[in-house]
Order: C-alpha cells, then structure tokens, then sequence
C-alpha cells in the first residue's frame, strides 16, 4: 500500500506570522498511523517552518529547485540548500511554472535528478488544460507529462505524483470520481508498466484541484489517489485538518 500523503501549497502566500498556522494544524493532526503530513511554503519561510513542523512531525517541502547543485544562478536556489533548511520534499512542475516560467518535461526531469540527490523526495506534478480535456486528450497529456518528466531511477520513497488538472487549480471545479479514478488508474498502471509492479504500485499518487474540506472524502474514495496536494485550502489550519482527518479515515 502506498503511504498516504496530505501536502500543502502554500504557493507565494505567507509571511513569518503565518507560521503560527502550522503550530494550530500540529494540535489537531489525527493520532499515531495517521498520513505524512507535508507543508509547502514560500522559500524564504523554509528554515523557520522547519522548525515549527518538527515537533508536530509535520515534514517541510519547497515549491521549486534548480536543477544545478551551485553556480551562477542568480535568485535560485539549489536542492541542497532546500534539503539544508530541513525541508524534505520539492514541488517539481507544477503548472503554475510550467505556464510562467516554460518549464518543461525536460526541466522537471533534471529538477527531480536534482532534488533525489540532496535527499529530497520530488512530488512530480502533471495536469492537462480544459482544452485538452474538451478535445478527449487527456490520457495522452498525462502519459507525455509522466513520461517526459520522470527521470528512470524513480522509486517509491523519491518519488510523489501529483495530477493536478490545470482547470481545477484554484476554480472549485472538481473532476467528477469516475474522471479522478481514470486518470489515476492510468497513471498507476503506466507507473507498473515501467518501473515494476513493486515500485509503481507503492509510489504514491496524489490529486489536486480545489480540494476543500466538504469535497476531500468524495475523491479519497478513488483506490488509486492516496492522498491530495493543497493549495488555498491548506493556508489555514482549520481548513487543512479536516482534509487530513478525511484521508486518516478514508
Ligand atoms: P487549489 O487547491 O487552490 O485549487 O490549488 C491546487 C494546487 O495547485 C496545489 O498545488
């Protein structure tokens, strides 16, 4: 069984007051067995949320790396330097840079061969547009994306899959569960298909898109989604805990 995974993102929200968030969301986690629980905030915030995490056992992630370990990359930041913060995870081609910044299945491959090696689990992000799912094409996006942007050493503790349909992301619109539940089996059996029935069955596979509390038990329903990466509704505590507690139970 894959573990199970609630990952926020707080994308460029949040400053050091913020951080009070997490100490709120550490006092209503669900006890003991209860799903990895991964906070992803704006890099300058990395050090200190670590901090305030810990102790709650909440692990830190950041939203982006580069794909060098140093050099002459002005206003980049290295996996290493992510990984030296204590955060564990990376965010890795999410739409939101795929679409500002051009990045590619290509950059995401690198970024993830990046993050692997300074110990950080990549959570790999893919998600068609509306275009593409109103012309009937989104397996094969997804397949290209997954293709494209996993690098060939992937297994199940480097490496999260994130789908996140662009249309989804921060509209409140929700694929139905038939929609969620077919595009994570696809993406689950291309997962096997190659990399093998042990690591591609294990790794584990998220959804995102306008996860809210009242909508998370629905999608969590789907066998192949093992847990959720978050955006607006992972800012406050409030919001979050709930989502957690709905993947605890599901
Ligand atoms: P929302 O949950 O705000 O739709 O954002 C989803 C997302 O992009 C998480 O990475």
């Amino acid at each position: 069984m894959p573990r199970k995974i609630a990952a926020g993102n707080w994308k460029m929200n949040g400053t050091a007051t913020d951080l009070t968030e997490l100490d709120a969301l550490g006092t209503q986690l669900p006890a003991s067995s209860a799903p990895t629980v991964v906070i992803c905030p704006p890099a300058p915030l990395l050090f200190r949320a670590s901090e305030v995490a810990g102790p709650h056992g909440i692990r830190i992630g950041a939203q982006n790396c580069h794909a060098q370990s140093t050099g002459a990359h002005t206003g980049d930041i290295s996996a290493a330097m992510i990984a030296d913060t204590g955060a564990d995870f990376a965010i890795l081609g999410h739409s939101e840079r795929r679409e500002a910044y051009g990045e590619t299945n290509r950059d995401v491959r690198s970024k993830t061969k990046a993050a692997w090696d300074a110990g950080l689990t990549a959570i790999v992000c893919i998600g068609e547009t509306g275009e593409d799912r109103d012309a009937n094409n989104t397996l094969d996006i997804i397949g290209g994306q997954l293709a494209g942007s996993l690098p060939n050493d992937v297994t199940e503790t480097n490496t999260v899959v994130a789908y996140e349909p662009i249309w989804a992301i921060g509209t409140g619109k929700v694929p139905n569960l038939d929609q969620i539940v077919e595009v994570h089996d696809f993406i689950r059996a291309r997962l096997i298909r190659r990399f093998g029935q042990q690591i591609g069955a294990a790794l584990p596979l998220l959804y995102g898109g306008s996860v809210k509390p009242d909508n998370a038990a629905t999608i969590f329903q789907a066998a192949n989604v093992d847990g959720a990466l978050v955006g607006g509704a992972s800012l406050k505590a409030n919001d979050f805990a709930p989502i957690i507690h709905a993947l605890a139970a599901s």
